[in-house]
């Protein structure tokens, strides 16, 4: 055992970082810069029953403070990435699939062929996404999100994780948690996906950033840092029977160490790595290393969900 190793469901990782699914996993290429860098495991683009080419271009931008993008989810469609998977060497490094379904059936379908093959990829689902028309998406909507999961445990049937939005009340954290609480295949949390609908502006051109939806889009990057850290910390409280993925503004390995602190097992890494490519995981190793070692930390287990309060 190393300074950084990791552990979740069970598995050994070198270290607790992979990529925020989204950013450099769209296509073989991309997995495989992956595969290739520092981090401990990676996971795929989040995926739909059929490809999409997603949004009209300019849909991500990036400022020094963070990132905006309306995707659309752009993606080679599941086969693809289930593809990919069956001839992973999880010897290797171990790989997360997202898996992102426009409706239940969708997500049904994609989670029985993902069964169906059997493999050591571990699955995790985006709640973070459109639903019925003029309705919040899945994890806005408690009642739909409670349907999913429901569904989801029958047909899949095996230990998977969720993506989930921020949440910016104490009454949704209880509810969003218990939820979560009363399905036991559900045995890790990611925390967060990017804070929905903000609008980034240009005085200079007095313009939008990005095309779609009027410029109003996800951001990441340091705007969410804390965002990040208050669901990470609330679903690490609140679901003691399961692990927590820390994703949001993490571009230093003293904002991976923050993570941890509030309680997260592995962290992913969106915006920053969008900006630096997959180098940046070989730096926040290392930086999260030499900061472990000034602390007096032997192990990151030891400072997982370690934050004091006052
Ligand atoms: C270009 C881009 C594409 C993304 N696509 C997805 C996606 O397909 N599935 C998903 O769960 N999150 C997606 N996200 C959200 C990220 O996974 C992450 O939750 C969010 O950006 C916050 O992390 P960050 O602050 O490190 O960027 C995307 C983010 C960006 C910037």
């Amino acid at each position: 055992m190393s300074l950084l190793s990791a552990s979740l469901l069970g598995i050994d990782f070198a270290n607790p970082l992979l990529n925020a699914s989204g950013v450099w996993c769209r296509d073989k290429a991309e997995l495989d810069a992956l595969n290739a860098s520092a981090a401990g495991s990676f996971i795929t683009k989040s995926c739909t029953l059929v490809p999409r080419a997603g949004n009209p271009e300019p849909r991500y931008y990036a400022t020094p403070l963070g990132s905006i993008n309306s995707m659309g989810l752009p993606n080679e469609g599941y086969p693809y990435y289930l593809d990919y998977a069956r001839h992973h060497d999880y010897r290797a490094k171990p790989l997360f699939m997202s898996v992102a379904g426009l409706s239940l059936a969708d997500n049904l379908a994609m989670l029985a062929a993902i069964r169906a093959a059997d493999l050591p990829a571990i699955v995790e689902l985006n709640l973070s996404c459109p639903n019925v028309p003029g309705k919040p998406q899945i994890a806005y909507d408690f009642a739909a999100m409670t349907e999913m999961l429901e569904a989801v445990s029958l047909e899949y049937a095996r230990p998977f994780g969720v993506k989930m939005p921020p949440y910016f009340d104490i009454a949704h954290f209880d509810e969003a948690a218990a939820i979560l609480n009363r399905f036991p295949h559900v045995t890790f949390v990611t925390c967060i996906n990017s804070i929905g609908n903000a609008l980034i502006i240009d005085p200079e051109t007095e313009s939008v950033v990005i095309k779609p939806k009027e410029g109003f889009g996800g951001i990441g990057g340091d705007y969410v840092l804390p965002t990040a850290l208050a669901n990470v910390n609330a679903f690490y409280r609140r679901c003691p029977g399961k692990q927590i993925i820390g994703c949001g503004g993490v571009s230093t390995g003293e904002h991976v160490f923050m993570h941890l602190l509030a309680g997260a097992s592995l962290v992913q890494v969106g915006s920053a790595l969008y900006e630096e490519g997959p180098a940046i995981f070989a730096r926040l190793n290392a930086e999260l290393s030499a900061l472990l070692e000034r602390k007096g930390y032997a192990s990151i287990e030891s400072v997982r969900g370690k934050l004091r309060t006052l």
